[in-house]
């Protein structure tokens, strides 16, 4: 039984292979000239007004997206939302195939179920979408250790309020963010340009640009290289796209999530206005696709692991603008790393006055999922209890207003990632 289950999955990966490998090699990690190159992606992109058309010569039939979710999610989903029998399943996951045009459906239909949709992954090949019916690996376990007070004494009080709002109102200026809109696209355009000046005078200092084969929306990243062991990596960052339904809408996503991506920018302002340079490599990056299944980060975290790089450590920052609780800070003890959580409990107590507690997503609801799925130890510190989260998200009034156009809980989280940050690199 075991054996025909095992041929069936060959026979599957092998007929889709060719599709998977069909010659896109995301560029990753190549510094780009962002001055020369971004200008005119940008007016191209934002000249193409609304949905980004497809692009030239591909192929008119829509590319199906692959969707795995817990088991006990579908049944309690109105079945109508499953036009055909899961293409593969393990005891807990299921994987179905989807038109893309069906995922807005697919995420009301959980919305109603749950009130909160449950989180599923989506990929651009059944390949990609298989290995999450294998158990992931578990990040070998690590000693964490905090020694750079002195550094940071310098460094913390750099972090500043006002840079996070201006971050936050460019961004959730933008009509949307979303993953296929043209605007999206230009948003991508926008931070690639901005990070691009952190770059000047700066040769350890690189942004690239991580395309993705199915979506027009780029992710974006920032590379810091490390001085003496450039081949250990730190990830900090969150996702970029903002969404309210699914399509061409207004959707500013201030705090879901320019508040993470604007946090995030704060650090690398902060890193270089102090002249710091880390001993190892630390990457910033802004995550596209995210509010469609974590396909951004899916593809950046999968590759990573691919191409071996020893990340070690993520921490996502998704939602940090809005203080819904009595607490200032809460990790999500699901889907992460907990020894990693630990640590930076620990960074809150040392490096800052603030407050932190604990709480439960229950399921993949972010792009740390991503990181801990391929094996590396990630982490996500949130704005409020689970059930005490911005109403506005996903909707056109998710405004910097809603946080009466201040950073002030922002801050936090910057400084948190920038002893991270230090405390991780060094
Ligand atoms: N920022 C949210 C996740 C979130 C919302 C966490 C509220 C905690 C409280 C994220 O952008 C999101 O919306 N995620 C999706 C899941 C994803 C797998 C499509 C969600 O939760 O609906
Ligand atoms: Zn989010």
């Amino acid at each position: 039984m075991r054996i025909k289950n095992l041929f069936l999955v060959s026979i599957l990966i092998s007929g889709c292979s060719a599709l998977a490998g069909a010659g896109y090699t995301p560029d990753f990690d190549r510094g780009i000239d962002v001055r020369v190159a971004i200008q005119a992606a940008i007016e191209s992109a934002a000249s193409a007004g609304g949905l980004v058309p497809a692009l030239p010569g591909s192929p008119e039939r829509v590319q199906p997206v692959w969707v795995s979710m817990e088991k006990s999610d579908v049944g309690a989903l109105d079945g109508s939302l499953f036009k055909s029998a899961p293409v593969a399943q393990n005891k807990k996951i299921a994987i179905y195939e989807f038109e893309p045009a069906e995922l807005g459906q697919l995420a009301d239909g959980m919305y109603r179920a749950f009130r909160r949709a449950p989180g599923y992954f989506a990929y651009d090949s059944l390949e990609a979408a298989l290995k999450d019916l294998e158990t992931p690996p578990a990040p070998p376990s690590r000693a964490y250790t905090m020694d750079q007070a002195a550094r940071l004494k310098g460094i913390l009080p750099l972090v500043k309020e006002e840079s996070i709002v201006s971050a936050i109102a460019s961004l959730s200026a933008f009509r949307n963010r979303y993953y296929r809109s043209a605007t999206g696209v230009d948003s991508s355009k926008w931070l690639q340009q901005t990070w691009g000046k952190f770059a000047e005078g700066r040769p350890d200092i690189s942004v690239a640009a991580f395309k993705h084969a199915s979506f027009p929306q780029e992710s974006v990243i920032l590379t810091m290289l490390g001085t003496t062991e450039p081949e250990k990596v730190i990830v900090i960052g969150g996702h970029l796209d903002s969404i309210s339904g699914s399509g061409d809408n207004p959707a500013p996503g201030a705090d879901d999530n320019a508040s993470g991506v604007a946090a995030t920018h704060e650090v690398i302002r902060t890193l270089v206005e102090a002249g710091y340079r880390p001993s190892k490599t630390i990457k910033f990056m802004a995550f596209a696709a995210e509010e469609v299944g974590l396909r951004g980060s899916g593809e950046v975290a999968a590759s990573f692991k691919k191409a071996g790089v020893a990340v070690e450590g993520m921490l996502n920052l998704d939602m940090v603008n809005y203080k819904g609780s009595a607490l200032d800070i809460y990790f999500v003890t699901d889907n992460t790393s907990a020894a990693q959580n630990a640590f930076l409990g620990k960074l809150v107590e040392t490096y800052t006055p603030y407050s932190w507690g604990s709480i439960k997503c229950g399921y993949g609801c972010s792009d740390h999922a991503s990181w801990t799925k391929n094996g590396y130890p990630a982490s996500i510190p949130f704005e409020s209890m689970f059930d005490q989260y911005n109403p506005f998200i996903h909707k056109p009034v998710d405004t910097l207003a809603q946080s009466g156009g201040r950073a002030e809980h922002a801050l936090k989280f910057a400084k948190l990632a920038v002893a991270y940050a230090v405390e991780m690199a060094k």
